[in-house]
């Protein structure tokens, strides 16, 4: 996986009308009020700006954008004013809009280099680092591009090389230098995941997973270790090696780790779900959007990617990523629905829907975490429609055994804005999983499906910490748009660095 187009990000302090950029990129609130760097633009400009704005080319709604080439009195090539929507009610999300906005205006520019002073404005209750973050995200993401599978590529890549966050007053702090480094660590752990999420699942299989996972460890000076078949059958794996049965792919279990802290700390067990592709084996999926489910290994994609992250950033912790990974397919060897399989924990299983594969994979992944004496394990899973339907694309499902885990995971994910919504894992639902042939079946009906997937899935975590994310709705986006989005991998990386108090 190459990063083709990365953007160099840097930051500074510098009043905008001496700046010498390809293009200064300032924001204007409702109603045509100015920021601060655009009125010292204006300013410099004699009223360039304010008369534009008063010809109403620019509605000023977040995301709306309007571009000014060659002002008399500036520096800058070009300048571009970005709506920020009302003054005191700037959200996030519109915050985030406004951001995508200025970036894709960039991308159809010539300019070489931007001189972003979107940064300096922030949403009420955020410190200036969040905006850094979410600049660089926003930025990254609208830059990045997947067209490695395109014999005719569209346009040429953006000119856009170069963009430094820009304060028009004040020293820089470390806090928005600290922030600016994670984010561009946090951007290019995103990128990989993306990237590992979008390649169809011909290309990616597990194989492929196993062999980016021995890349990053050469890249990072990681650990790593991948599992076989073979070691599967001795550990007693029955759960896992039932969802492979079918596929002519070999599994593998991957087994990747980042020392940054003492080898005494105990480390956070990252797990996600890796099937390549889910065809839903003997219980067939219907044809419809079958081929999205190539994303069905996003949970392994964003543990690796978030393993990047912490590796590019050095961070001073202990993580570790691990991806039972196989292909879930029909064929003369597929499990049946009906099969009762011992899982490496001991308790067995009776499979009565083949299309419930990520909790088998998963159950023998979390018993074979316990060897690694976990801080805390969080697992991370495309695991079911159900959570599509409870929460769509929005928030992220989470589940956890213990509370405490579950609101750091929470606050976690407002911090890096890549939101979660708990959801109950009460005793009261685990009946559903009762079988009359093993110790447990595999699904547990139609009500409240994704609670009865995570019970599931806790049985097998009862001695450790333990949350579970079902990202079943957030990990990529169907239709015209359709792509990996690379959530969870700023929450996983935000949980793991505040979890060790890095901030
Ligand atoms: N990978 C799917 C879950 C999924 C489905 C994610 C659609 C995103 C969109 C998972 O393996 C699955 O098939 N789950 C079943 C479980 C059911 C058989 C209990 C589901 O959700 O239908
Ligand atoms: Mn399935
Ligand atoms: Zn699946």
């Amino acid at each position: 996986m190459r990063v083709e187009y990365a953007v160099e990000f840097s930051i500074k302090s510098i009043s905008p009308e001496r700046a010498k950029t390809g293009c200064l990129v300032l924001g204007v609130h409702a109603g045509g009020a100015l920021t601060r760097a655009a009125q010292l633009a204006d300013r410099a400009a004699r009223g360039a700006l304010r008369a534009a704005l008063a010809q109403g080319d620019l509605s000023g709604k977040a995301g709306s954008t309007l571009l000014l080439r060659g002002v008399a009195g500036l520096a800058a090539e070009r300048v571009l004013l970005v709506g920020l929507g009302d003054e005191n009610e700037l959200g996030e999300s519109a915050y985030r809009d406004a951001l995508r906005a200025a970036a894709n205006a960039l991308k159809e520019l010539g300019a070489r280099d931007a001189l972003l002073y979107l940064a300096e404005t922030k949403p009420a209750g955020r410190d200036p680092a969040w905006s850094v973050r979410q600049a660089v995200l926003a930025v990254s993401e609208a830059f990045y591009r997947f067209d490695q599978l395109k014999t005719q590529k569209k346009a040429l890549p953006p000119a856009l090389a170069a963009v430094t966050l820009a304060q028009s007053a004040g020293p820089v702090t470390r806090a928005a230098q600290g922030a600016l480094a994670e984010a561009a660590a946090v951007a290019q752990g995103a990128e990989l995941a993306r990237t590992l999420g979008n390649l169809p699942p011909n290309i990616c299989t597990p194989s492929y997973l196993a062999d980016e996972a021995k890349k990053l460890a050469r890249r990072f000076k990681l650990a790593v270790e991948v599992l076989e078949r073979r070691d599967m059958e001795k550990l007693g794996m029955g759960a896992l090696l039932a969802v492979t049965r079918g596929s002519h792919q070999p599994p593998k279990l991957i087994v990747l780790r980042y020392h940054g802290a003492a080898r005494t700390k105990k480390p956070v067990v990252l797990v996600g779900k890796g099937i390549t592709f889910d065809t839903g084996g003997i219980s067939l999926k219907p044809a419809g959007e079958m081929d999205e489910m190539k994303f069905d290994m996003s949970g392994a994609s964003s543990v690796l990617g978030a393993l990047a992250a912490l590796a590019a950033m050095k961070a001073p912790v202990n993580a570790i990523a691990l991806v039972p990974t196989c292909e879930n397919m029909p064929g003369g060897g597929a499990s049946r629905p009906g099969d009762v399989v011992t899982t490496l924990s001991g308790q067995t299983v009776e499979i009565l829907n083949t299309d419930a594969e990520g909790r088998l994979i998963l159950c023998d992944a979390l018993t074979y975490a316990e060897r690694f004496q976990p801080e805390v394990v969080i697992d991370v899973a495309t695991l079911t429609g159900a959570c599509v339907v409870a929460l769509g694309h929005v928030a992220t499902g989470l589940f956890a055994n213990d509370q405490r885990l579950a609101d750091e995971i929470r606050a976690a994910g407002e911090e890096s804005w890549d939101r979660v919504w708990q959801m109950p894992l009460w005793d009261d639902y685990q009946e559903q999983l009762r079988s009359n042939f093993a110790d447990m079946a595999n699904i547990g009906g139609r009500p409240a499906g994704s609670v009865t997937a995570a019970c599931f899935l806790s049985r097998f975590a009862k001695k450790m910490r333990w949350a579970h994310l079902d990202i079943a709705g957030t990990a990529w986006k169907g239709g015209r748009e359709k792509g990996s989005t690379a959530r969870p991998v700023p929450l996983l990386v935000r949980f793991v660095l505040r979890h060790a108090r890095v901030k």
